[in-house]
């Protein structure tokens, strides 16, 4: 599967997610801090020890609130170091369009504390140089939003020490579901953000495949629907686990 995209597409999914992030209202806020716990459910306790506990995490693709997933681990004070990765310039939480909702304060200053955990690097995840600098690579709900999604594990996989891990969290399409973005979707909705931001839809053995041939060992796939909905049913995110060995 050849998984890049031009440059002028990925420009162009990257201005609808300005887009998105420009317009981030209280309902969309809760949403995406919601789902992060509810993404780490998938994981035992030993599992998410193993990820972060003493670890220093790289995070690759956070948003440009810079509220990433390793944030909402309930044992996020044993990381040693934690680096956001994100080409899109950083947006404080306090400019966002929940900030103007003045009864949405506690909640607009919870996330801003969230958004100052770690340091934020500006930049695209294949443009990384990192050489067994880290632990743990987090990218979470980033893979389809790429230009290059083989270059962003490659870069992941250089810059794990040996031994260390990585946690994939992306959106998968049922196998009709898959024929009908790809064939029906793109042409329908054209220009709405649903396909503009969304430069690559996968299956989950596309994820297991890339990871594979990005050098990972030992995968894992938590969270996977049963064969029906594989086939035919609603998207999903399950959790993809892979190794430096
Ligand atoms: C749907 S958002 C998810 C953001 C965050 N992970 C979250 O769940 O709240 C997708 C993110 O991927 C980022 N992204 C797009 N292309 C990227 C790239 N080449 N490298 C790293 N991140 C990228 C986008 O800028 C955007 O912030």
């Amino acid at each position: 599967m050849n998984d890049t995209v031009t440059s002028e597409r990925w420009r162009r999914a990257q201005a609808s997610e300005q887009q998105y992030w420009d317009g981030l209202d209280v309902a969309e806020l809760l949403r995406i801090c919601a789902e992060k716990p509810a993404f780490l459910k998938h994981l035992d306790a030993a599992t998410l020890a193993a990820l972060f506990d003493d670890r220093e995490v790289l995070e690759i693709g956070c948003g440009p609130l810079g509220v990433g997933l390793a944030s909402f681990y309930p044992g996020k004070a044993a990381i040693r170091r934690f680096v956001k990765v994100e080409p899109l310039p950083r947006i404080a939480v306090s400019a966002t369009g929940a900030a103007r909702e003045p009864w949405a304060a506690p909640l607009v200053d919870w996330v801003a504390g969230l958004a100052d955990e770690g340091e934020y690097v500006q930049m695209p995840g294949e443009a990384l140089d990192f050489e067994a600098r880290f632990d743990t690579v987090v990218t979470y709900n980033v893979l389809d939003h790429v230009q290059a999604p083989g270059g962003i594990l490659a870069g992941a996989y250089r810059a794990l020490r040996p031994g260390g891990r990585i946690l994939v969290g992306v959106d998968c399409l049922s196998v009709v579901g898959r024929l009908r973005f790809e064939h029906l979707t793109r042409r329908c909705l054209a220009g709405t953000i649903l396909v503009e931001a969304h430069p690559h839809t996968f299956l989950p053995d596309h994820v297991l495949a890339m990871m594979a041939t990005a050098g990972f060992a030992g995968l894992s796939c938590r969270g996977l629907p049963g064969r029906l909905r594989r086939v035919a049913g609603s998207g999903f995110r399950p959790a993809f686990l892979g190794e430096k060995r």
